[in-house]
């Protein structure tokens, strides 16, 4: 079966609070699970094949919990807006180029092939409202060999005529289309956001969702002249998360009474109910740092995510982010941690690395557990499919020595992804 042993400089976090490390140690893979971290080789693997990779570190794999595959191609340009000029000027223009499949094939195999080279092993992704470019890009996130969620977005309103759909009809095509075909690209259901879609489209969404049983994405409370627009769109609405839950699309639905999956980026500004709501419903909360800076939403209240107990990851929002590095995330939720403890809230502690490395694995990881065999990814204890990263971070020379938590946060600052990455594993498979 497919068992082997990495052997090098463990790190991990199982909690969000404590880091894990075993310098020169063996991490084992049997039948594609994680099997634990030994000192020694213990003699019932003594046949596996060992991949030494002595003096390099050996992390879980990163977890994306936000990222705009078709936005891939305008990243780093375009940042001399806020949110609703972005999405006309810079975003809607690109994406309404995925109509044509041949544009559509080559930026998605640019795309495929970055995050295949980058640490990230999970990512849960928005496509366009094309049903035949999304379909191609989940056929290219299944070659990569990276375990995704991968969403044809829906829009009926606000955004271009071409990009609006007047029903659902190739949203249903699409999953049929897509029904039984992948082993690790699994469909996710996508309203861009509250301020696309009408009350009715929401509905007919929500529809599909509980037809064939799937979890949910959106944007929610990113910026605050959008959250004054969903008031005054959704009248009827108390908050802007109150549009999501009052059409079944909040982590709960209201009809059968039975819990489900959702992630929504940002909640920036997301008020006290919005947040007991999230927590009610066990609604994941994708923070995105470098597109807060980067579109000027604002500083997220990390800290009060963590204190109230909320399941939050990180996500890289490219295009708004200008990075799919989801090192650089976990480094600029930090970051940004430490403004709003200045500017905010002094009584806010900002973020240990530990923290935000936990965010950027285990804490994202646990929106797979449904397809990790009930166990999180992100993280080395025993039971989950086995993905990890290792990171030659010698070749960044300095005469020092370090820590092994030094190093893992020197690697993550001084951008350690895609050129330093040695290996890389997910779902038990080598894939770099
Ligand atoms: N809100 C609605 N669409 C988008 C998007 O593409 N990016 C970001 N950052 N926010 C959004
Ligand atoms: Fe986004």
């Amino acid at each position: 079966m497919n068992s082997y042993i990495l052997k090098g400089d463990i790190c991990y976090t199982p909690s969000i609070d404590k880091l894990l490390t075993y310098p020169d140690s063996y991490l084992i893979c049997e039948s594609g699970r994680t099997k634990g971290i030994f000192e020694n080789i213990p003699d019932e693997y003594s046949e596996c094949t060992v991949y030494d990779y002595s003096g390099m570190l050996i992390i879980p794999g990163l977890v994306d919990l936000h990222i705009h595959a078709p936005q891939f191609p305008f990243r780093g340009t375009g940042m001399d807006c806020e949110l609703t000029e972005w999405l006309n000027k810079y975003t809607f223009p690109c994406e309404e180029k995925y109509r044509d499949p041949v544009y559509a094939e080559k930026a998605y195999c640019i795309f495929a092939e970055h995050i295949k080279k980058s640490a990230t092993t999970h990512a849960v992704i928005l496509s366009t409202v094309h049903r035949h470019s999304t379909e191609l890009l989940m056929d290219l996130m299944e070659e990569t060999g990276i375990v995704s969620f991968t969403g044809k977005v829906n829009m009926d309103r606000n955004a271009p005529d071409s990009l609006c759909e007047k029903n659902t009809d190739e949203t249903v095509s699409w999953l049929k289309n897509i029904s039984g075909k992948y082993s690790r690209t699994y469909p996710i259901i996508t309203p861009r956001f509250a301020p696309c879609c009408s009350s009715g489209f929401l509905n007919d969404i929500s529809g599909i969702r509980r037809k064939y049983s799937l979890p949910v994405q959106s944007h929610l409370s990113e910026n605050t002249r959008e959250v004054k627009w969903v008031n005054e769109l959704f009248p009827e609405c108390e908050f802007y998360g109150d549009v999501y839950e009052k059409h079944n699309l909040f982590g709960y639905d209201r009809n059968t009474q039975n819990g489900f999956r959702t992630v929504m980026a940002h909640c920036v500004y997301s008020s006290d109910k919005e947040l007991s709501l999230i927590k009610k419903n066990n609604v994941f909360i994708a923070h995105c740092p470098s597109s807060n800076t980067n579109l000027r939403s604002g500083i997220a209240p990390v800290r009060k995510y963590l204190e109230l107990g909320l399941k939050t990851g990180l996500g890289s929002d490219v295009a708004a982010g200008h990075t799919e590095s989801v090192l650089h995330a976990a480094c600029e939720a930090v970051r940004m941690s430490k403004l709003y403890n200045i500017y905010c809230d002094t009584s806010a502690a900002p973020l240990t690395f530990t923290e935000a490395f936990y965010l950027a694995t285990k804490g994202g990881g646990e929106f797979f557990s449904e397809v990790n065999n009930g166990f999180p990814a992100g993280t080395f204890e025993p039971g989950g499919n086995f993905s990890a990263v290792v990171i030659n971070d010698t070749a960044i020379p300095s005469p020092d020595v370090y820590t092994l938590s030094q190093r893992l946060e020197r690697a993550a600052y001084l951008s350690a992804d895609a050129q330093y990455i040695m290996a890389k594993f997910a779902e038990g498979v080598k894939i770099i």
